[in-house]
Formats: structure tokens, C-alpha cells, sequence
């Protein structure tokens, strides 16, 4: 019997059938150093998100106004609200995805409200998004779609599919897939798996990279109850072990106070709380989620 790992790591013995056809092999990019975080020249941050003043509008409707709050490093924070407070949009001012309107947003010592593109490009690689959908490309292998997490800091053809990416990439993508428990389906075409298993996968492609600050956004809201369970038990196991720094939203008010340090709730357009998970109850959260 072969062992399925070593079969992937030896050279492209497993072919993405979509990946292959399109993706051209080419020298742009360097071997050898696929897992290594980028490395920001600023002084350690004492926290790696400060938010100040925070306002977002879209054209004339405000959605929330005046946010301020702070992250320290390896902190989970839940972000807790009714549907459509928005929290999926502050979580994409967090990422820089979207623009704020007034206040700033400072993420791993820079501050990307007035960021320059390239500042960006590096503070992407160094956060990482898993949200509700998976988004993985169903086409290509499991092991594939992991390496797609280190796009951010090697951008180029080889980092596409499994079959052209340097080995330290394909290793470090088993290593992710290993943290998942998945490493045994690395050769699966995505579009072959479970909700759960294809959540995990979603989860090793963002820790592939080693993220400081990884923001959640429902991971477990399209699962079934004992998937979504799992996904968010082995989503802390890892970010705890690693150091991470989360913000993180579920519709679970247990998931907040399980694996949130602090809990932030938005409502009626404004930072309505920001309080020890330790300090609060199930009931003093269910009036934030009506
Ligand atoms: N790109 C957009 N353009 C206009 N309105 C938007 C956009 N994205 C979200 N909204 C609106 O902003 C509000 C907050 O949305 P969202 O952040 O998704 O809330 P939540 O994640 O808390 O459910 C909703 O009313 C939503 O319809
Ligand atoms: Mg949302």
C-alpha cells in the first residue's frame, strides 16, 4: 500500500484535471519559503486591531456609527447582533474589503483606512477570512484548494494546483490539512465532500498561510448542528494552539460565550456592548439577538 501523503509530496503524481489544463508552469515565483509569514518591519503592536470612531454608511442609510473597540494579541472576541446590525460589514472594514466612511481601523500596526494598496497586500497576508461560505473550488483537489491560502503571499500560477506548486507549499498545505484532521483526503476533489469536511478544508486554507488574525464570519451557520459543532470546537482548538487573533460571529448565543474571551454586540446602529464573556449569561446576549 502507498501512503496517500507521500504520494502527493512526491512530484505530481496527482493531477488536478481543471488545474492542469489551465494553469501555465512558470518561474515567477520562489521555492522554499510557501509557509513563512511575511514579516512587517513596524514594532510589535500591543494590539493587533484598534478600531476608533468607526462609521460606515451605505450611500445615505447609516449602518453603524461611532464603533470603537480593541483587540490583544491571541484574543477571541465575539461580535454578536440581530441580523442586518452589521456585523458581516464591520468585519470586511476589519479586512479592508470595504471602505469606512469616518474612524479608523488600525489591524498588526497598520492602519488600513487610509492604507496604500501595497500595505494591503501585506496585511492580507497576515489575516485570513472563514465565513459561512466555504468557497472552495469544486473542481479541484482538497489538498488544491488549501494551497489557495498562500495566493496572498505567492501570487503566481504554481500556488493554483497542487500539481506545479513547490514542495514546501504542497507540505505546508498536508501540515494544514493534518491540523484538520484531513490530511487522508488531500487527493479528494472538493466537490466530493461533506459540509463539515469541506468546512475544515476551508479552515486549513486559512491557517496555511499562519495568520495572525483570522475573522470567522458564521463558520458554522450552512452545518447541521453536530457539524457545525465540531467545525467551531476544532476552529478555537486550532487558533488557541497557534496564537491567533479572532473576531468571530455565529447565531449561537453559547458559541459566544464558549469560545469568545470578550463579547461585542452591535445594535440599534452603535457598540451596545463590550464585556468579558466571563461576566455575561445567555440571557443578558438573547436581547442582542432579537
Ligand atoms: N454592499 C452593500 N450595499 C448596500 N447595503 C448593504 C451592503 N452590504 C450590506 N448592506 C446592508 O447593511 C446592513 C447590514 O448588513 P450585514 O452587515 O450583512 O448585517 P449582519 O451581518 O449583521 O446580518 C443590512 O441592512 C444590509 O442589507
Ligand atoms: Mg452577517
Amino acid at each position: 500500500m502507498t501512503d496517500p501523503v507521500n504520494e502527493i509530496l512526491a512530484p505530481s503524481r496527482v493531477s488536478d484535471r481543471a488545474g492542469a489544463q489551465r494553469v501555465p508552469v512558470s518561474g515567477d515565483v520562489q521555492a522554499g519559503s510557501a509557509a513563512a509569514p511575511v514579516v512587517l518591519q513596524d514594532a510589535m503592536p500591543r494590539h493587533d486591531v484598534s478600531v476608533q470612531g468607526l462609521t460606515k454608511n451605505f450611500g445615505q442609510t447609516p449602518i453603524f456609527a461611532d464603533v470603537s473597540f480593541r483587540l490583544l494579541r491571541g484574543e477571541a472576541v465575539a461580535l454578536v447582533g440581530a441580523n442586518g446590525t452589521g456585523k458581516s460589514t464591520l468585519l470586511r472594514c476589519l479586512l479592508g474589503l470595504i471602505p469606512a466612511s469616518s474612524g479608523t481601523v488600525e489591524v498588526l500596526g497598520r492602519r488600513i483606512t487610509d492604507a496604500r494598496s501595497a500595505d494591503l497586500r501585506v496585511l492580507r497576508c497576515r489575516t485570513g477570512l472563514v465565513s459561512q461560505k466555504h468557497n472552495l473550488v469544486p473542481r479541484l483537489s482538497v489538498l488544491s484548494n488549501v494551497l489557495h491560502g498562500l495566493l496572498g503571499s505567492h501570487s503566481g500560477p504554481r500556488y493554483w494546483s497542487q500539481s506545479f506548486a513547490p514542495l514546501p507549499a504542497r507540505r505546508a498545505a498536508i501540515d494544514a490539512l493534518e491540523q484538520v484532521g484531513l490530511a487522508n483526503l488531500a487527493s479528494r476533489r472538493a466537490d466530493r465532500l461533506s459540509g463539515g469536511q469541506s468546512q475544515r478544508v476551508a479552515i486549513a486554507r486559512a491557517l496555511v498561510a499562519k495568520p495572525q488574525l483570522l475573522i470567522a464570519d458564521e463558520p458554522c451557520a450552512s452545518l447541521d448542528p453536530a457539524a457545525g459543532e465540531e467545525v467551531m470546537a476544532l476552529f478555537f482548538k486550532l487558533v488557541r494552539e497557534n496564537g491567533v487573533t479572532v473576531v468571530f460571529t455565529s447565531h449561537h448565543v453559547d458559541h459566544a460565550l464558549d469560545y469568545g474571551d470578550r463579547v461585542i454586540g452591535l445594535a440599534g446602529g452603535k457598540l451596545a456592548l463590550d464585556a468579558t464573556a466571563a461576566s455575561l449569561t445567555a440571557s443578558d446576549l438573547r436581547g442582542l439577538y432579537d
